[in-house]
């Protein structure tokens, strides 16, 4: 089992922590269920999926030797599935419990992961490391600048930071937090999407903004193959209902010049200038 490491946290961090060791607890069974390789086999079947889009580029890259870095692995699906693809992979998570839950699936699979219990602000790799770097639902958890500072520093030059995140333009957040939304539209969207259940929303999450999508992509070239997701699904509509999905997913590449006000998810790659 992995040891909780001694190491000084922010107020946040502390808030991130303990309720992820909550949320860990709560998933110990995924330790009986199979593990998905779905998205590996056909990726590129759901077109509409920003998740299977990822691993649709992911897999084009040839990842076989290349030294790849999951930032905040959580319970390690992303470090399965890359280490499935050949490469050498190395996953951290700020929470030990779930990285115990990921070091197990990792074990049941036969594949070779190196986890490690730190914090995405203050990374123990050396300079110049990953060929490759996946930031999934991750930097809106994190001190984006501060990360991204250590990101870019572990990357080798022209390394690859693949990223995937909810986001919401400055605009859109506007009107999400008017009395209309925040006090009608929104607890009923809520009930739809997580029915009974507790919606997975730590205190100090946001979504990513295009202000912090410039602190990304800032000193980078262009970013490649951004793609903007989830106009109304995940919003209003849940994602398991897949025609809606399609349609959405078709609105936001008919109207692109404006998916960016629109969208409630992000996906893009760039290369990691020095
Ligand atoms: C929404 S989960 C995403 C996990 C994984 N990337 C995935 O897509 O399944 C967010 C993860 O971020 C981790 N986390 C939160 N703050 C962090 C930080 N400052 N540094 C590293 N990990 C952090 C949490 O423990 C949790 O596992």
């Amino acid at each position: 089992m992995l040891q909780e490491k001694e190491f000084a946290l922010t107020e946040r961090q502390k808030r991130e922590l303990e309720y992820h060791r909550e949320y860990a607890r709560q998933h110990t069974a995924l330790l009986k269920k199979p593990f998905s390789w779905d998205v590996l086999e056909h990726p590129s079947d759901r077109w509409w999926n920003a998740y299977w889009q990822m691993y649709d580029h992911l897999t084009k890259l040839k990842l076989e030797g290349k030294r790849v870095l999951v930032v905040g692995c959580g319970f390690g699906d992303d470090a399965l599935r890359l280490a499935k693809l050949g490469a050498t992979v190395f996953a951290f998570d700020l929470c030990p419990d779930s990285l115990n839950i990921a070091k197990a699936l990792a074990i049941r699979e036969g594949l070779s992961v190196t986890f490690d219990n730190m914090a995405a602000e203050s990374l123990a790799y050396e300079d110049n490391f990953f060929d490759v770097i996946i930031a999934r639902d991750i930097l809106h958890h994190v001190d984006i600048p501060l990360a991204i500072r250590e990101i870019k520093r572990v990357a080798k030059p022209g390394g690859l930071l693949i990223v995937n995140e909810i986001y919401s333009h400055s605009i859109t957040n506007r009107i999400r937090q008017s009395a209309f939304v925040e006090r009608f539209l929104y607890p009923k969207m809520q009930r739809l999407i997580y029915g009974a259940d507790t919606p997975y929303i730590t205190q100090d999450e946001r979504k990513l903004t295009e202000l912090d999508i410039e602190e990304i992509v800032k000193n980078s070239n262009k970013p490649n193959s951004e793609k903007y997701y989830n106009f109304l699904v995940t919003r209003i509509v849940p994602d398991r209902f897949v025609a809606f999905s399609k349609v959405d997913r078709l609105l936001l590449i008919m109207l692109k010049p404006i998916a960016h006000f629109l969208a409630g998810r992000i996906f893009f790659s760039i290369q990691i200038a020095k």
